[in-house]
């Protein structure tokens, strides 16, 4: 019995680019976007913190070191200074691990910093419907800045609501419950994932707190504890999983009927979900 969650659930799930096509190009670049969109893609995750401007840019670590030339933390800089720096130039080693990554000169210069909003306008542009799963870090550093910054731009794309079709679909995922509680109140009709990096204290009843539809748990978490997505079946919500780079991982997670999975290789997750 899969749960009344999957009644309505689609077979496959929807796959989505983490970081863009992040092994493939340097991750949160717009190469690395537009690569994910080409590849297949149903939609396309990244990670917002704030300069010390107020802008909103895609950028995973607190700091500059790994993914660009520049050095510091990303927030103690205007989205002037990160627009001087280069973040085309950093590509995955021979491994999965972010440690790995080494430098590649050729890629000099194509690495503009992204904001969300020449993401948002990329996506836009992609010519077919698509995903967008954004994803707020540092939730208490700023008080409720990152939220209301974040509505305040999706409002200005009208993208502050399910789209009923149109083509950007936006849901904003956070792994603070007080993150996505802000985000809830200040969007009410905005989707919501709540990630898990741990057992969630309150699995047993399956509920999902402030009203969010999708648990987002890791791969390894949900491969020790297959558990969590039958419990959010059983309550009707969906799961998206991250990070699916393994035929192996996607082969479990599909066999489990989880509705999405984010990837570094979309186009490989793709191309399987297709041979299906
Ligand atoms: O999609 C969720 C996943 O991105 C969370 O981990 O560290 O890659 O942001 P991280
Ligand atoms: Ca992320």
């Amino acid at each position: 019995d899969r749960g009344p969650g999957r009644a309505t659930s689609p077979a496959r799930p929807l796959v989505f680019a983490h970081r863009g096509s992040s092994a493939a190009e340097p991750e949160h670049t717009l190469a690395a976007y537009l690569r994910a969109i080409e590849e297949g893609a149903d939609g396309v995750e990244c990670d917002v913190r704030l300069t010390r401007d107020g802008q909103l840019v895609c950028v995973h670590d607190r700091r500059l070191e790994r993914t660009s030339n520049g050095h510091g933390v990303v927030s103690t800089h205007t989205l002037a200074e990160l627009d001087k720096l280069d973040f085309g130039s950093w590509h995955p080693g021979p491994g999965e691990d972010d440690d790995e990554l080494i430098y590649d000169a050729s890629g000099e210069g194509r690495g503009r910093i992204l904001t969300l909003d020449r993401l948002l306008g990329a996506v836009h542009d992609a010519n077919r419907p698509m995903r967008l799963l954004i994803e707020t870090k540092h939730p208490t550093r700023y008080g409720a800045a990152v939220e209301e910054l974040l509505v305040e731009s999706l409002r200005r794309h009208g993208l502050h609501e399910p789209q009923g079709g149109r083509p950007v679909e936006v849901t904003v995922m956070s792994f603070s419950a007080l993150a996505v509680r802000r985000t809830r109140r200040l969007a009410p009709q905005l989707p919501t994932v709540m990630l898990m990096d741990l057992l969630p204290a309150g699995l047993r009843s399956g509920r999902l707190p402030f009203g969010s539809r999708i648990g987002g748990p890791g791969v390894r978490l949900l491969r020790a504890h297959p558990e969590i997505a039958h419990r959010l079946h059983a309550r009707g919500h969906q799961v998206y999983v991250w990070t699916v780079n393994e035929s192996a991982d996607l082969d479990y997670l599909i066999e489990l009927g989880v509705e999405g999975v984010i990837t570094d290789r979309p186009g490989f997750v793709r191309r399987r979900l297709d041979e299906l």
